[in-house]
């Protein structure tokens, strides 16, 4: 009988060394509950992509183990193809993902590769790039996109593949601020409909506002795990990271200890959910 999991992914012990020598991940045990939104942060050369890379099996670990969905990751061909078809990554680096000639034929690899019929395919591309702002690029050469306009790309062909967990290395890196509002936009609602995210980033504000979940990494090793009220008030496992506290959290604590805002209100987590704390604000108070 099959092992039934809470956690899609599970790693017990997972270290990773690069065929160079070095060691990018030591002795990591992290689970990813599902339907839940995690956020792996840690500074550059924390082991973020290296685990990312490791959950879909494009590394295989030098010692550990992955497990998806309560079972080892088979590294076969059969395995592998069938953990692509449940989960999906968004590369950090956009280059090392996209290789078709059109942005339209990028987009329709996922969902044509799993079967669907010419219409299917058709609907869930125009889908993908109406979300992430390019279908007006649908039939323009993807070495001549932008660098944000490639990261889009690469999100939009993998919501095109609907998996039912994304993994996602940095997705909002080098977005403006209104494309990067869509992208984290896009996964709430993907969020809302019971998918399981993975987000990697070095962005504590980011980190702070949207995740259920935060692992921690530094120099390969888990520095601390948990909600991020629990994480962010840790000075101590911030600064063992290299990381700062979130600019809200900093604030809502500089303004607390002036008297500014009262001291039993609930730590806010967005900029609104902050100033609805303020003396006089009309806004209503939020916590996402
Ligand atoms: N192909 C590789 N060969 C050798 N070392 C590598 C390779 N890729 C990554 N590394 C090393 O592994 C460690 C972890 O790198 P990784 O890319 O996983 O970090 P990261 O947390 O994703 O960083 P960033 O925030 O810069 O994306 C770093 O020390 C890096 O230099
Ligand atoms: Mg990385």
């Amino acid at each position: 009988m099959r092992a039934i999991s809470r956690l899609v992914f599970e790693t017990v012990g997972l270290r990773y060394t690069y065929p160079d020598g070095t060691l990018a991940l030591e002795d990591l045990s992290v689970g990813v509950p599902a339907g839940g939104r995690v956020a792996l942060l840690g500074p550059n050369g924390a082991g973020k992509t290296t685990l990312c890379l490791l959950l879909i099996g494009i590394l295989r670990p030098t010692a550990g183990r992955v497990r998806f969905q309560g079972e080892d990751l088979r590294y076969n061909r059969q395995g592998l193809a069938g953990l692509r078809r449940r989960v999906g990554l968004v590369f950090q680096d956009p280059e090392v993902q996209i290789f078709a000639p059109t942005v339209w034929e990028e987009v329709a690899f996922g969902p044509a590769n799993q079967g669907l019929n010419r219409e299917a395919v058709a609907e869930r591309v125009e889908a993908a790039l109406a979300a992430t702002d390019l279908l007006e690029l649908r039939d323009k050469a993807t070495h001549f996109l932008s660098y944000g306009q490639k990261k889009r790309l690469c999100l939009a062909g993998v919501l095109a593949a609907a998996p039912e967990v994304l993994l996602l290395d940095e997705p909002t890196a080098g977005l403006d601020p209104e494309q990067a509002r869509r992208v984290m936009s896009i996964l709430d609602e993907l969020s809302r409909a019971g998918r399981t995210l993975v987000l990697a980033t070095h962005d504590v504000d980011l980190a702070y506002a949207w995740a259920e979940t935060v692992f921690v990494l530094s120099g390969g090793s888990l520095a601390g795990a948990g909600k991020p009220g629990e994480v962010f008030c840790n000075g101590a496992l911030l600064r063992a990271a290299s990381l700062r506290p979130p600019l809200v959290f900093t604030l809502y604590e500089a303004l607390r200890g002036r008297g500014f805002v009262p001291s039993d209100a609930p730590v806010p987590r967005s900029p609104e959910g902050l100033l609805g704390l303020l003396p006089g604000s009309s806004s209503k108070f939020e916590v996402k």
